[in-house]
């Protein structure tokens, strides 16, 4: 029997899966696992259904928070099915700092060191010292160090292996914070103010910088950054930016991070439509479903776009976003061809 995920991605895809199964605790998460073909569904805000998915999704909502510190640090473990932006706001509300640059990220918190969650200068990774995990496949439980998740741009370990189910995150955070105010403009705000910001302030500041940009997804449906920026060699990037001089770019460790979106935009995508799919109006890198749009219009304009950007500049842009056809995890070039 299908059971429906349109209301379960952000993106609002009419989509579903064969078995549904919503987990509140891990007592039930115990007795449910192993499962031969699932996947791990949180808030929905990082997955493409491009077509009906033939497994059981597993929904976590599991919920709950633990705090307790020493001289130094708060110890913060969370529950995977908690609200990633809430656990941020309930923190800088109490004073504690670490996580208000992440304010507004969409999605859950098991899902959140899957793909590293990052912005404006930091990461996950950062304040992240492990996870709780149960292997789908083999319903073992598991904690893994951050060393062990292997974090990395948009990636871990985690992500790669698609098998575990995060019951929990931990964090650690300095009580001796320091705002992260590196980010273009949390460095033009910083100027202004008198003293210095506590997190609370740092994380209105993030809102307001991602509502300027980035559309809210209950009222445009969207999946946040739809391609990764691009990490070239020092000698692509070379050759690049002798080109493309304007091109915004990072060090990212021994090789340089590209603005994807900037490469987008240069093309004058920015609105650009397939039927229902569209290129966000002042976020290139984001694709929206403008007006009920299918699966079948967002891939076209993603294909169109990176091949674009492909013609142009010479480099092939990798989706951030999860594609699931019939058997599961899929690459963009797979689902262009269903
Ligand atoms: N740019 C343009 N035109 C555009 C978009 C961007 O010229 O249409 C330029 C901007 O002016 C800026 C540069 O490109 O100079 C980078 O843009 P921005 O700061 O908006 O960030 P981004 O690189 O496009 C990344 C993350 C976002 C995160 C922001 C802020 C990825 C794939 N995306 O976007 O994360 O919020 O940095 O740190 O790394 C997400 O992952 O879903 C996401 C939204």
């Amino acid at each position: 029997m299908a059971h429906s995920l349109t209301q379960l991605n952000t993106l609002q895809l009419t989509a579903s899966c064969e078995q549904l199964i919503t987990v509140t605790s891990i007592h039930q998460l115990e007795q449910i696992l192993p499962v031969a073909k699932a996947l791990v569904l949180g808030g929905g805000s990082n997955i493409f259904f491009a077509q009906h998915y033939s497994g059981t999704v597993l929904h976590n909502q599991i919920f709950g928070y633990e705090l307790t510190h020493d001289s130094e640090f708060h110890y913060l473990s969370v529950a995977g099915g908690e609200n990633w932006h809430q656990v941020v706001m309930n923190c800088c509300e109490m004073g504690i700092g670490g996580l208000e640059n992440l304010a507004l990220i969409p999605g859950s918190v098991g899902a959140a060191p899957i793909q590293n969650i990052g912005a404006y200068g930091v990461e996950l990774a950062n304040i992240c010292v492990g996870v709780d995990a149960y292997s789908l496949s083999s319903g073992q439980k598991c904690y893994f160090t951050a060393s062990q998740c292997q974090f990395a741009y948009r990636d871990s370990m985690l992500k790669r292996s698609r098998d575990f189910f995060i019951s929990r995150v931990y964090f650690k955070l300095a009580k001796n914070w320091q705002p992260q105010l590196s980010y273009g403009e949390l460095q033009a705000w910083r100027q202004q103010l008198a003293g210095l910001p506590s997190p609370l302030d740092v994380a209105r500041q993030v809102i307001k910088i991602r509502q300027a940009k980035l559309p809210d997804h209950y009222t445009i449906p969207n999946a946040g950054s739809f391609f990764k920026n691009p990490v070239l060699t020092p000698s692509q990037a070379n050759k690049l930016l002798t080109k493309f001089p304007g091109c915004p770019h990072y060090p990212a460790g021994e090789n340089i991070k590209i603005a994807a979106g900037w490469l987008i935009d240069q093309l004058g995508l920015k609105g650009f439509s397939i039927g229902g799919a569209a290129v966000h109006s002042k976020q290139a890198l984001v694709l929206v479903n403008q007006t009920q749009a299918t699966p079948e219009q967002l891939i076209a304009l993603a294909a169109y776009v990176r091949d674009q950007v492909n013609d142009k500049f010479e480099i092939r842009l990798e989706p951030e976003v999860n594609f699931i056809a019939n058997d599961g995890y899929c690459t963009l070039e797979q689902v262009t061809n269903v």
